[in-house]
């Protein structure tokens, strides 16, 4: 498996998350314009300096896409919050724990930061287990952190920073 940039062909794969119900996970927050789309493809490509999009590619088929985006705690320097989607097919197959450390491996061989950032639910057990198998470690509930499906949620956040152990190539 490997990632790679998003091509106009799986445009219609980022369509089917904003208006399929549930089919991006517990994220899934009502429909979203699916020309936007679009229209963030024309303009960069999903490969922005503060964010972007890869496509997670199994045998050369399109399994989901790992994003990124730029945060700032405090003071100057920013940190990145990355996230994943796959389609059912690809889920429990051992492609979303790799497809992380990749983005890891990624963004701290091409960027400077300091800090990877990811929040999961609760209920996400794939996830949790997930990013832990891709060497972050969980640093707290933040209460309250979101709204979705009907109530106020809390949230679980993990990190990895760049000095952490990276996880075992073999397993
Ligand atoms: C969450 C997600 C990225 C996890 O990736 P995945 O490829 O399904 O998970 P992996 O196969 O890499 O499994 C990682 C670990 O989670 C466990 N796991 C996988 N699916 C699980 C499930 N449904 N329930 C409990 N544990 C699960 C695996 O057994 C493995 O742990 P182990 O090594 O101790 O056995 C993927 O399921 C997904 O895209 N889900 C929908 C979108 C989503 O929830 N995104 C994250 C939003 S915060």
């Amino acid at each position: 498996m490997r990632l790679r940039p998003v091509v106009a062909g799986d445009l219609g794969l980022f369509e089917r998350f904003s208006v399929e119900p549930g089919l991006i996970g517990l994220d899934w927050s009502g429909f979203r314009d699916a020309q936007e789309v679009g229209r963030r493809f024309a303009k960069d490509g999903y490969l922005a300096a503060d964010g972007g999009r890869l496509i997670v590619a199994v045998d050369g088929s399109a399994a989901g896409f790992v994003s990124w985006a730029q945060r700032l705690f405090g003071g100057v320097a920013p940190h990145w919050e990355i996230g994943i989607a796959l389609l059912p097919d690809w889920r429990g197959k051992g492609v979303g724990w790799r497809a992380q450390a990749m983005l890891c491996d990624y963004l701290f061989t091409h960027t400077p930061a300091q800090r990877i950032s990811a929040g999961t639910h609760p209920e996400n057990v794939a996830e949790q287990k997930s990013l832990v198998k891709a060497g972050f470690q969980l640093e707290g509930v933040i209460r309250a952190a979101e709204f979705r499906a009907g109530a106020w949620r809390d949230g679980y956040l993990y990190s990895r920073l760049r000095d952490d152990p990276a996880p075992d190539p073999s397993l």
